[in-house]
């Protein structure tokens, strides 16, 4: 059985105060990057929290573009430069630390990270999902609510433990599907959807108002 998550409670921090320094957050993203670029735009550079990198698997991906143009700190992990799995993620986890984040945030990286990767930053990685978990876990999680015949699928921010999709929920959000069922339409609600959500919960977290339940470490408690 997987080891419970640490009992994480981030300290709570006043955002217009201006002595206080930014919560700062690495991205990990292997796609198109509109998560890590909806992070830019509603947070980054206000004073709250601050995006000092961002790292990826895949040299081509358009989240490196979006971190370049935006000033932020890139670095690529392609799996064939190293070893193994716990070769690269060694690396990438030694270029994460030197950045001192209080959070990572995972915005479409499509790699399983090793359990020591998860460990070093244990408590400290969020995941978005673009279901309702626990429903829908793992990849095309719109596909598969299509095709179940699901009316209603949604977004999850969820910190992120051993397993696929399994670590405890922080903010949930429903999305209807469409009545003509067109993957497209959903697609589109979904992303605006989780543009809001991650943002949302990032906040949360950089203001301390996030915490795991000690007596139910399943649990995530959001404080007013
Ligand atoms: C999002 O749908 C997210 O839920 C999933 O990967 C996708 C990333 O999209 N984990 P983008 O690269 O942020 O556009």
């Amino acid at each position: 059985m997987a080891p419970p998550p640490p009992n994480i409670s981030f300290a709570k921090r006043p955002c217009e105060d201006a002595r206080v320094s930014a919560f700062r957050i690495v991205v990990l993203a292997s796609g198109s990057g509109t998560n890590l670029q909806a992070i830019l735009d509603r947070l980054h550079g206000q004073g709250l929290v601050e995006v000092v990198g961002v790292g990826s698997d895949k040299p081509g991906a358009g989240a490196l573009e979006r971190a370049a143009r935006a000033g932020v700190d890139t670095a690529v992990f392609p799996a064939d430069a190293y070893p193994d799995r716990m070769g690269r993620d060694a690396a990438m986890g030694d270029w994460v630390e030197s950045h001192h984040p209080g959070l990572v945030v995972l915005a479409g990286y499509m790699q399983l990270l090793t359990e020591p990767f998860v460990a070093r930053f244990a408590g400290r990685i969020v995941n978005i999902h673009p279901a309702l978990l626990p429903s829908f876990p793992g990849l095309d999680a719109i596909g598969q609510a299509l095709e179940a015949g699901a009316e209603e699928t949604g977004v999850t921010v969820h910190f992120v433990d051993e397993g696929i999709d399994t670590g405890p929920v922080i903010l949930q959000r429903r999305v209807p599907v469409p009545v003509g069922r067109e993957r497209g339409v959903l697609e589109a609600a979904v992303h605006n959807v989780e543009h809001e959500l991650y943002p949302e919960a990032i906040r949360m977290i950089a203001e301390g108002r996030v915490r795991i339940d000690p007596s139910d470490p399943r649990k995530v408690a959001i404080d007013d």
